[in-house]
């Protein structure tokens, strides 16, 4: 794992790899930005234009390395680009400092130690930094091999991420400017946590092993479990869990982790949708819609993070975490299409179509979770593709019962980088889910099928919960190249969206 450290040397002094500095956009070709004086000086103040006479140009990711001038410790320096440069007495954008970062910390990849030289007027700005090159580093267990997952051998293992970032001009004796850089050590981990969850296959990670790897974190962290296995389910009359993964040979698990504050105030529930594998069931995906679906846990990765992350920060509040794990495949043992379901509420559900798994799974945690009375419930799933139609790759759709919920969940989201948007849902949509022979039907109209699935889930919400669906379907596994600090596959979706409104809720900031 990638170490930070706050570093007192000046960018010129520091011994490491490279020194990262950025550069953005002005309005008469690049300009560097602060934080770099250092480095600029020993280019005799002309950094800028060798940036330019090599191509550089500020925009948004760049990278730009070139050998380091005398008078520089380091013997390389990249620059890479923020986009455009603020308005002069404006800083610079948290989310654009934590791309850069990330993207620096990429192109580091193998190296030792990278010192980074990047504008950081406060602690807000560092933790920013901090949080871009933690989370760019990232790559899958780079450091292992064997059946750990990462199958690949020889030359064509995965690079070593950058070992060493080295935060130049953050204070490290200011206690802002600490607790930002252990804030982000803390849930940096945690989302590189989630993402190697995610980016483990299938044949590796089933829903008794993540339970299992969930067992293993409470004890170091401190954390209460409860494991409810198939037996329990059957017992407990978890008929949707249940009913998911009774194809598999792989047996379901419903999770309860739990972290407490002896002080709290207030009670978070998070429930996760976690299929470890989603081949659509006897409602088979077909092929070309199934090769990522060991994705389909990421929501149960993202609550399991956050609760651990909510443990490691010691916040005043209590979060409770449901992972709804099961394994959604054919068989002899499998739920047929038109088999009806008795759920955990009591409700009935006729399974029209099994790849509609993740509701299923998702109404009985949802139903159990409310029992507890929390203050707030928030789940968190890949639920639907209409949702990726209507969004694309990068941002989650937000659904609630409570407006101002669902709007403080989209600020939250705002604030800490991660791309999101309220979406509705409509009443005029919940007689498509009607059925004539259950209480309801797991799918209903196709057209706005992401909120047809909300309205599904609101049914075992009980009135009065104040609840929100986050479907991160889209922005969960990025398939396509590497950016910013998000890599190739699992991302650690919502992660830093939950972790906010704990903080927020252990301040009483709502509700
Ligand atoms: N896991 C999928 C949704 C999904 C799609 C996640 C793409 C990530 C990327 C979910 O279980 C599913 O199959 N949903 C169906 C629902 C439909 C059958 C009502 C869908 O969206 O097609
Ligand atoms: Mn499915
Ligand atoms: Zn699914």
């Amino acid at each position: 794992m990638t170490s930070l450290t706050l570093s007192t040397s000046s960018a010129a002094t520091l011994r490491a790899d490279a020194v990262v500095v950025g550069v953005a956009k002005g309005a008469k070709g690049p300009v560097v930005a602060p934080g770099a004086e250092a480095v600029d000086k020993a280019f005799g103040g002309k950094l800028a234009s060798v940036l330019e006479t090599l191509g550089a140009t500020g925009a948004d990711g760049e990278v730009t390395k070139l050998p380091a001038a005398s008078g520089l410790k380091a013997p390389v320096v990249l620059a890479v680009g923020l986009g455009d440069a603020p308005a002069k007495g404006d800083g610079y954008d948290a989310e654009a400092l934590r791309r850069a970062a990330g993207a620096a910390a990429r192109a580091l990849s193998g190296s030792k130690k990278g010192a980074f030289a990047l504008p950081v007027a406060d602690a807000e700005d560092a933790a920013a930094v901090a949080e871009g090159a933690l989370l760019g580093a990232y790559s899958y267990k780079a450091n292992q091999n064997g059946n750990s997952g990462n199958a690949k051998s020889g030359e064509k293992k995965n690079g070593a991420p950058l070992a060493e970032v080295a935060l130049i001009g953050a204070k490290p004796r200011d206690k802002e400017f600490k607790a930002a850089a252990e804030r982000a050590i803390a849930l940096t981990a945690e989302i590189n946590r989630a993402r190697d969850l995610i980016n483990t296959p299938s044949n590796l990670l089933n829903p008794a092993l993540f339970a299992a790897a969930v067992l293993e974190a409470a004890k170091e962290h401190g954390l209460k479990t409860e494991v409810l296995d198939e037996k329990a389910l059957k017992k407990g009359g978890y008929g949707g869990i249940m009913g998911v993964g009774q194809g598999s040979e792989a047996p379901p698990r419903l999770v309860r982790v739990a972290y407490s504050h002896p002080e709290a105030e207030k009670t978070l529930a998070l429930v996760g949708k976690g299929i470890t594998y989603d081949s659509g069931g006897i409602s088979l995906k077909p092929a070309g819609h199934n090769e990522t679906m060991k994705c389909d846990m990421s929501g149960a990765a993202a609550v399991f993070a956050a609760v651990v992350a909510a443990a490691k920060l010691g916040l005043r509040v209590n979060v409770t975490g449901w992972l709804a794990l099961a394994e959604n495949m054919p068989s002899g043992s499998a739920t047929r299409p038109g088999d009806v379901l008795t759920m955990y509420s009591g409700k009935t559900v006729e399974v029209l179509n099994t790849d509609a798994e993740g509701r299923l799974v998702l109404a009985d945690a949802l139903a159990r979770a409310c029992e507890e009375k929390p203050d707030a419930i928030v789940d968190v799933a890949t639920l639907t593709g209409a949702m990726v139609f209507a969004l694309g790759h990068r941002t989650f759709g937000i659904m609630a019962n409570d407006e101002a919920f669902r709007t403080s969940l989209h600020e939250i989201a705002e604030e800490v980088g991660e791309q999101s948007w309220p979406m509705p849902l409509p009443s005029d949509l919940r007689k498509s889910i009607d059925s004539p022979v259950a209480d309801l039907a797991n799918m209903g109209e196709r057209m706005g099928g992401g909120l047809v699935a909300g309205i599904f889930l609101k049914e075992f919400v009980e009135e009065g919960t104040v609840w929100a669906h986050l479907d991160i379907a889209g922005p969960a596994f990025n398939e396509s190249g590497p950016f910013g600090y998000t890599p190739k596959g699992g991302t650690g979706s919502a992660v830093r969206t939950l972790v906010r409104l704990a903080e927020r809720t252990a301040a009483g900031d709502l509700g």
